[in-house]
């Protein structure tokens, strides 16, 4: 079925200029960008979109981590595009992520691991409407 999820490049993938290439990668794997914006993240805004994380030890990191430099936000469009997504990302450990994918090619640690997918279709929702307003979402059918 068609699916929409919320992808994040993060600050040190927007750091290395590589937006360009994960969008390539989107494309070519047929999920369309629908939305995009590029925001340098308050400490406010990324706590409460990593709400769910917020009792884990590395909450701080996290959130010191993805306001540290700006992010390009995106929300994708496709076929299976959560999973899709996930696929294209390879595993949270850029050390476990197989070749090929977007952490083995631009991750350097679990924190700076150069992008964030939804996981799963309810968090895809929030997520999405968490950064874009419906006005801001074009699919194009
Ligand atoms: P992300 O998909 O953005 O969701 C939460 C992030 O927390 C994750 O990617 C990692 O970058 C970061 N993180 C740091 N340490 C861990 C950990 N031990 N397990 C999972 N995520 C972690």
């Amino acid at each position: 079925a068609t699916q929409r999820t919320l992808s994040i490049i993060k600050p040190d993938a927007v750091a290395k200029n590589v937006i360009g290439e994960i969008y390539t990668r989107f494309e070519k794997a047929g999920l369309q960008v629908i939305a995009s914006k590029m925001v340098h993240l308050s400490k406010e805004q990324a706590e409460g979109f990593y709400a769910e994380h917020s009792e884990r030890g590395f909450f701080g990191e996290l959130v010191g981590f993805m306001t540290s430099g700006p992010v390009m936000i995106q929300a994708l469009e496709g076929e299976e595009a959560i999973a899709k997504n996930r696929d294209l990302m390879g595993a949270t450990n850029p050390k476990e992520a197989a070749a090929g994918t977007i952490r083995a090619d631009f991750a350097t640690s679990i924190d700076a691991n150069a992008v964030h997918g939804s996981d799963a279709p309810a968090a895809a929702e929030r997520e999405i409407a968490y950064f874009f307003g419906e006005n801001e979402i074009c699919p194009r059918g």
